[in-house]
């Protein structure tokens, strides 16, 4: 089977599972629902195991009321964060298949995920105004950045404009999949975890497609753009992740968390080994697509995103 084969068989399968399984953010979650109130006491809003955050002393020394009212305000902003990321996102794709062919195989399956992207923007901007709170999302000059330039490269150079998207999705998974894990032991609310095991089902094919788009295309690269997206990759991953997993700003303020317990908790061995685990199925990607050079490797060991892992592959 040639690659262009394996690829339209991919989309295929992946077009079938989009029809088979997928949710509307109002028919499938029962907003009015009592167990899905969102109180700002409820202790199964406190921030989850994997946040570093949660196991700094500040976060302990604080009152039951407002560990849970800090995270809650954690899950609002990441929210808010997810649908810029996801606003910005289906730009790209609306831009990407404005031009392609008749026939395109991945025509009809981008557009399964932009609408499924749409959904998730309403259920999170939903739970942010069903919160009530004032989170600000994606700081403003990255969004401006990504509007100016990551949006065009969905055209420009779409290979370099899937890293971007699995920049964003690639983190956010792994953090889903960790704290839906951790639930098992955990309680978490019940909204939370409703808007969570909804967007991971749907973010596993748009990862997928992302992957499977970047091993059908980038072989077709030159050495040009092939070394851009080496260089280019350890460095966005590096802001987008951080942008992902950290806590925001208008967090930080509102809550009262002192800048030297978020340095502390970001930069403590958790922290840092969250950041590395969070692009982990990138970084095996970029290996695979022979994307690592000695230059590069620099720039994903500064970026703080290297492990020992990548090493021994
Ligand atoms: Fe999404
Ligand atoms: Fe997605």
């Amino acid at each position: 089977m040639t690659a262009t084969d394996e690829f339209t068989v991919m989309v295929g399968r992946l077009n079938k599972l989009s029809v088979e399984r997928h949710f509307d953010a109002y028919a499938d979650i029962d907003w009015d629902d009592p167990k899905f109130a969102l109180d700002m006491t409820d202790p199964r809003l406190e921030l989850p195991v994997l946040d570093p955050l949660r196991h700094t002393d500040w976060y302990a020394a604080q009152t039951p009321d407002v560990r849970a009212a800090v995270g809650c305000y954690r899950w609002a902003a990441c929210m808010k964060t997810g649908w810029h990321f996801e606003n910005l996102l289906q730009r790209g794709l609306l831009r990407h298949t404005f031009s392609l062919p008749n026939g395109a195989p991945e025509f009809r399956y981008l557009h399964h995920e932009i609408i499924e992207e749409s959904q998730h923007t309403l259920m999170f901007q939903e739970f942010v105004n069903r919160s009530g709170l004032p989170v600000r999302g994606m700081p403003w000059g990255l969004r401006k950045l990504a509007e100016l330039v990551v949006v065009p490269l969905s055209r420009l150079f779409p290979a370099l404009f899937f890293l971007f998207v699995l920049g964003g999705e690639d983190p956010v998974d792994h953090l889903q999949r960790r704290v839906l894990k951790d639930s098992d032991d955990t309680d978490l609310h019940p909204l939370v975890e409703r808007i969570m095991r909804i967007h991971t089902t749907e973010e596993a094919r748009h990862l997928s497609f992302a992957r499977h788009y970047m091993h059908r295309r980038v072989p077709e690269l030159g050495f040009v753009r092939r070394q851009a997206l080496a260089l280019v990759a350890p460095v966005a991953l590096g802001i987008m992740a951080r942008v992902m997993l950290w806590p925001t700003g208008d967090l930080i303020r509102h809550g009262g968390v002192p800048r030297r317990v978020v340095r502390q908790a970001n930069w403590s061995p958790a922290g840092r080994q969250l950041l590395k685990d969070s692009v982990s199925k990138t970084r095996k990607l970029f290996r695979e697509l022979g994307l690592i050079n000695p230059l590069s490797r620099t720039l994903w060991k500064a970026a703080g995103l290297w492990d020992e892992e990548s090493k021994a592959k």
